[in-house]
């Protein structure tokens, strides 16, 4: 499927739903007051604005129809969220669950992409879900919001497919014009059109609350965090294809009915790590815009990753920049790559030990209709970093 552009497209398809950028946010003066006594509790609880709506991918957040009418209210009990998320909370309750699936998926996605590295997307246990390494604006923070944007994206269209949402359902994307003529547009698509659109509104809200000075650092950091959490988006809608079924007299596939899919996140996470380690270094220009950190590079598109600062080496741990280190990793002797013990231990050293592995093993199959394994164990060595 094509990325989004065009105006046409920013606006939203079923009128009011979303209040667009601000316009239903737009602060009033008691507003104002909550907004700076938000502000202001939030930063005497974390530092550097440290918690993030990632953490609703850490306790699972409840149901709506679980909460009394007249109880503390959901989204006041939500930790990580922004002003204007929280906003967006009250508005859309019921998306809440899927928010935080979104996240999950992202986060677990990650850190399968990074198993093998120094940093491997490991989580912390507070509301800043990977601590103070986000703080730099590296290549990984980079990756790290474009996959969790993206998760939003693909669980709340999803859900929207599944009926789980009273403002959304199957997608209304147009019946693509190469599709044979026979070929029914029917079936329920996934409304990636909604899913961005709700997640580029919730996901942004955070970076667009923030007000600051032209060409600082900080500004920098908000232009690099939107550009990435766009970019994620984009590979969930540009990876959304065509999928059909067939029908017809026992098997004959003569007639088909099509839909619009996701793409299995795991493709998507693939995507984003080629943007990852592609990604522009970039720095603020004093007029306020991102510029590449080297000319002749190409210009990044809408669809790449961007970062501002160079990643620390992750070698030792450090509770200044939040890095975990890698003594303890497993790391493979043989390989020459991230994973192997030179490069993971930073020339450290490692340690080597034995450990039992048990696998299933002279499988049988059985008439009629089962298999039947033992279990066989075997001694291997495993290295870890000094
Ligand atoms: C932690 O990282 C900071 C910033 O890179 C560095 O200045 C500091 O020396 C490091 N601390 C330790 C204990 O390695
Ligand atoms: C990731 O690295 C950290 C710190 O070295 C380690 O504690 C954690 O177990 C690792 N996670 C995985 C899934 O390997
Ligand atoms: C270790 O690396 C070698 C060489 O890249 C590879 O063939 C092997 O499968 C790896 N072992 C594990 C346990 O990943």
């Amino acid at each position: 499927m094509k990325p989004p552009h065009g105006a046409q497209f920013w606006k939203p398809a079923v009128p009011g739903v979303f209040p667009g950028h601000w316009g239903g946010l737009r602060p009033t003066m008691p507003g104002l007051l909550l907004l700076a006594a938000a502000l202001l509790s939030s930063w005497a609880q974390l530092p550097a604005e440290a918690s993030s709506w990632w953490s609703l991918a850490m306790n699972p957040v409840q149901r709506p129809e679980m909460f009394i009418i007249g109880a503390q209210p959901l989204c006041s009990q939500l930790p990580g969220l922004s002003p204007g998320q929280r906003k967006l909370c009250q508005l859309y309750q019921e998306h809440m669950v899927y928010i935080g699936e979104g996240a999950k998926m992202g986060i677990k996605e990650c850190q399968y992409q990074f198993r093998q590295r120094r940093w491997n997307c490991s989580t912390v246990d507070d509301t800043s879900v990977f601590g103070r390494v986000m703080q730099i604006g590296s290549r990984e923070t980079a990756f790290t919001y474009a996959v969790s944007a993206a998760g939003v994206v693909n669980a709340i269209s999803r859900a929207c497919r599944e009926g789980e949402l009273s403002t959304c359902g199957c997608s209304r994307t147009a019946r693509p014009k190469d599709l044979p003529r026979d070929w029914l547009w029917g079936g329920c698509g996934d409304n990636v059109e909604y899913g961005y659109r709700f997640a580029k509104e919730f996901v942004d809200a955070r970076e667009r609350e923030k007000n600051f000075a032209k060409g600082s650092e900080e500004q920098g950091r908000v232009l690099m965090n939107l550009q990435n959490n766009e970019a994620g988006r984009r590979a969930v809608y540009k990876m959304a294809d065509v999928a059909c079924k067939c029908h017809g007299v026992s098997g004959s596939c003569s007639l088909k009915t099509c839909w619009l899919q996701l793409a299995e996140f795991r493709k998507v996470g693939d995507q984003l790590k080629e943007k990852y380690d592609s990604a522009a270094a970039m720095r603020i220009t004093r007029k306020g815009k991102l510029e590449l950190v080297n000319s002749r590079f190409n210009q990044p598109t809408l669809e790449d990753l961007v970062y501002v600062d160079p990643s620390p080496d992750y070698c030792l741990r450090n509770e200044t920049t939040g890095s975990l280190g890698t003594q303890g990793r497993l790391c493979n002797k043989t390989s020459e790559g991230m994973d192997g013990c030179e490069l993971m231990c930073c020339g450290r050293g490692y340690d080597q030990f034995k450990s039992v592995q048990v696998e299933r093993c002279h499988c049988k199959f059985h008439w009629c209709c089962f298999v039947k394994c033992r279990k066989c164990t075997e001694v291997v060595d495993q290295h870890v970093c000094k």
